[in-house]
């Protein structure tokens, strides 16, 4: 039985959500699950806006044919050729023999390369802001290469200011029937994954983010529609900032993450003195995350989110500790750059974690390092409690600074 939302009289979302699916990509745990979006535009003409992941195809196809009640579909618009948006196309043109795919000269080599279908006398090429009247609406295209893959464009529908975005602007989460940021509290429920999702999915193309930003700049736009989580119709400024800071690597808050790692209890012990020692000063954003039970998108997130990040980590064989190694790792992956770090290391007879940290460090953009460094062996000791007072010193000193 179909399940659909009308964005507009014209304007249908035909997607829909999985709960069952464990982890995206196989790889980022999803337990609030994920929402595959699809739009369905009714006119002279009509036009489906990307399809859905295979996991929901019954569902979608429900839907898509509840909405059309009968007419045949005339365009299939193709945003972005991953997987989780594409499962439907051949479906779709066995079941429409009139229907045409519109994509740009990076999709369709895509599409050939994922699936086996015949596309001769089907596609319909398109080329930077050209557009496509479907009788009062019209679609126009704008490219944004990499945003996060190489063939993506946006749709603006340009009558009703509604721009599809493709991953851009989304978020993890399945949604609970309600289909606009407006119909939930954003910020309480739904921020953290949406973060967590640029992070991790976009945050490597900051630049190319940038670029897509200053070149839709000048639309009108009255509605954003992404691919994953709501559909933003209200407070477009607020998610805008968002993408302007995550994009320009900018701290969204001046906030301090500690990650450790800790084998025995004594790093953490560390870490635990420092967090209170910094609550009692009266920083009000501290968060603390243990690097073996947190996994690392959600870690990724944070990195994003705080000005401040520090880093406790045993040494192991002769190392960094391994979660704490994957978190450096991820960062210098996605761009991380321009924050505030501070060291701990912890090793029973040569510490060597704060220099292998410092060094992954120095390999990011714009990372400052805070004295001192703080070096236990095995526990804490009149020392090493010295030294963790003097870089708490240094944290609440830094933070009072000026952005
Ligand atoms: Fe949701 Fe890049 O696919």
């Amino acid at each position: 039985m179909h399940c659909t939302r009308k964005l507009t009289d014209a304007v249908h979302w035909v997607g829909g959500s999985d709960r069952r699916l464990a982890l995206f990509e196989n790889l980022f745990p999803i337990p609030r699950g994920v929402a595959y979006n699809s739009y369905l535009l009714l006119d002279d003409k009509t036009a489906l806006i990307d399809t859905v992941d295979s996991s929901i195809s019954r569902q979608f196809l429900e839907n898509v044919l509840h909405v059309l009640d009968g007419r045949p579909l005339d365009y299939l618009v193709v945003n972005h050729m991953e997987p989780d948006h594409c499962a439907n196309i051949e479906e779709l043109l066995l079941r429409f023999p009139s229907l045409k795919i519109v994509g740009n000269s990076k999709t369709f080599p895509l599409i050939r390369q994922f699936y086996d279908m015949e596309l001769d006398g089907r596609i319909l090429t398109v080329t930077e802001s050209d557009a496509l009247s479907l009788g009062r609406h019209t679609l126009r295209f704008y490219f944004t290469p990499m945003v996060h893959w190489p063939e993506v464009m946006m749709t603006f529908e340009e009558s009703e200011g509604l721009l599809f975005s493709a991953d851009a602007f989304g978020s993890f989460g399945a949604l609970d029937g309600f289909l606009f940021s407006d119909e939930v509290d954003f910020e309480r429920d739904w921020l953290a994954d949406a973060r967590r999702y640029y992070g991790n999915i976009v945050g490597k193309y900051g630049p190319q983010v940038q670029a897509a930003l200053k070149k839709l700049s000048g639309l009108h736009i009255r509605a954003i529609c992404p691919l994953h989580g709501p559909v933003w119709r209200s407070g477009l400024s607020g998610l805008l900032d968002k993408y302007a800071h995550w994009s320009g690597y900018r701290p969204e808050e001046r906030a301090v993450a500690i990650f450790y790692g800790s084998m025995y209890g004594d790093t953490e012990n560390a870490v635990r003195i420092l967090a209170a020692a910094l609550a009692q000063a009266g920083t009000p954003n501290v968060a603390v995350y243990d690097v073996s039970g947190v996994h690392v998108s959600t870690l990724i997130a944070e990195v994003f989110r705080c000005s401040h990040l520090v880093f406790a980590s045993p040494t192991y064989n002769g190392g960094v500790y391994p979660p704490m190694l994957e978190l450096l790792h991820d960062m210098k992956a996605l761009n991380l750059q321009n924050r505030t770090a501070a060291l701990i290391e912890n090793g029973s007879w040569s510490p060597a974690s704060a220099k292998g940290m410092a060094s992954l460090l120095g390999g990011m953009k714009q990372m400052r390092l805070l004295e001192p460094v703080v070096t236990i062996r095995s526990s804490l000791k009149e020392d090493s409690l010295g030294q963790l007072n003097r870089l708490k010193d240094s944290l609440l000193a830094s933070l009072e600074e000026k952005s």
